[in-house]
Parts: structure tokens; C-alpha cells; sequence
């Protein structure tokens, strides 16, 4: 029988929303993973924990919010395409590391020999770790004005200037494993 790690590389094409809340329960509670590149088409992973999923101008889009001071928010102001990883608890390591180590020191990818599938659509590739992934291109990009941000603590936390930028990415293809339910916990997905 093959190993989950195998099955993993096995996904199909679906519609942008198949799995949308899947996606974002996942993302609550494993954090998900953002790909981009930079100027060179080297790529960069980073770890999120802010995806919003919805509709603008009739299309499906899913936005990250993006600190001003990450190697990602370089890389998504040069190219304007990113794709975003939903991947499940087994991926906690890799989601640790990507979260606190930043492009601008390490090349995280060489280090982490993370295998990539070239992307249909984009430049950014996508993980194949992950169970479901999207293909993005920002088509709006909006800042988090200090001013409006209800979590007091964060303006204490964060330098204003360098608070978060949205991107809008709208979905211009996206992949799954077949069943992805399967590849979470039952406590990972409240449904
Ligand atoms: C669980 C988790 C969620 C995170 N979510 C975000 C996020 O949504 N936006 C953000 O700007 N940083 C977020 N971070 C912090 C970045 O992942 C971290 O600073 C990372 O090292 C930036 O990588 P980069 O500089 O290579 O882009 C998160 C970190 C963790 C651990």
C-alpha cells in the first residue's frame, strides 16, 4: 500500500471553493504555508496564520496579510503572485521553522529540501506536502491602517510602519489530494 507521503504527490485539479472552509479550519488551527518569489524566480516559504477566503469582481480569492519587514512582502511587491499551502499537523516542524526564520537570512528551501511542483499559472510553486493548494494573482492589494486595528496589543507589538498588507489573490488554479478531510485530525476541523 502506498505511504501517505506518496499519496501526497497525487492530487487533482478542483474548483476554487471545494474546499474553502476545510481550508480555513486548517489554517486556524496548523497554520498554512505562502509561497512567492523573488525577482530571480528563487522561491520563499513563510508561515500564515491570517487567510481570508471570499468573492471580489465575481472571482474566487483568497487574501494574506503580509508584514511590511518579510522577505514574503519583497517578494509579493516584485511579482504579484503567490500560492498558498494548506497543509496538515504532520507539517508542524516545517510550519515552526517557516514562521520564525526569514528569507532575508536563509535560503529556507535549500535548507529545508522541501519538495515543489511547478505551478500551472504562476511563478510561485506549490508544496507537495501540502493537501490542497491554490495558485494566486493579486489583483488588489490593501494596507491594515493602524488606526482600525481592534487588538490594542498589537499596536504595542508592532512598528505601525511596518503593520500588514493585504494582497487579494485571485485563484487561478487550484489542487487537492483526493478526500483531503481525511488527511486532518478530527479536532483540526470542527465541521
Ligand atoms: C503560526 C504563525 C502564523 C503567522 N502568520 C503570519 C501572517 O499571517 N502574516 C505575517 O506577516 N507573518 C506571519 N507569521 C510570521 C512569519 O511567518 C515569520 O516572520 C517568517 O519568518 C517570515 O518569513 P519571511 O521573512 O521569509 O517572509 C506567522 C508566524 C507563525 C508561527
Amino acid at each position: 500500500m502506498a505511504s501517505r507521503s506518496k499519496i501526497h504527490l497525487k492530487r487533482f485539479k478542483i474548483n476554487a471553493m471545494d474546499y474553502s472552509k476545510l481550508s480555513m479550519e486548517s489554517i486556524r488551527f496548523n497554520g498554512g504555508l505562502l509561497c512567492t518569489v523573488d525577482k530571480k524566480g528563487r522561491p520563499n516559504i513563510m508561515t500564515i496564520g491570517w487567510l481570508l477566503s471570499g468573492v471580489a469582481w465575481y472571482r474566487p480569492v483568497l487574501s494574506v496579510f503580509v508584514r511590511k519587514l518579510r522577505k514574503s512582502y519583497f517578494n509579493l511587491e516584485e511579482s504579484g503572485e503567490f500560492t498558498v499551502n494548506i497543509v496538515n499537523e504532520k507539517c508542524g516542524k516545517l510550519v515552526h521553522f517557516c514562521g520564525e526564520i526569514t528569507g532575508h537570512k536563509v535560503d529556507k528551501l535549500k535548507y529545508l529540501k522541501v519538495g515543489l511542483i511547478p505551478s500551472e499559472t504562476v511563478q510561485a510553486p506549490t508544496l507537495q506536502k501540502s493537501v490542497i493548494s491554490y495558485e494566486c494573482k493579486t489583483i488588489q492589494v490593501t494596507d491594515v491602517p493602524p488606526a482600525y486595528i481592534h487588538a490594542q496589543e498589537d499596536l504595542k507589538l508592532f512598528d505601525p510602519n511596518l503593520f500588514w498588507r493585504a494582497y487579494f489573490g485571485e485563484v487561478t488554479a487550484a489542487y487537492a489530494v483526493r478526500n483531503p478531510e481525511k488527511y486532518f485530525s478530527r479536532w483540526a476541523y470542527p465541521l
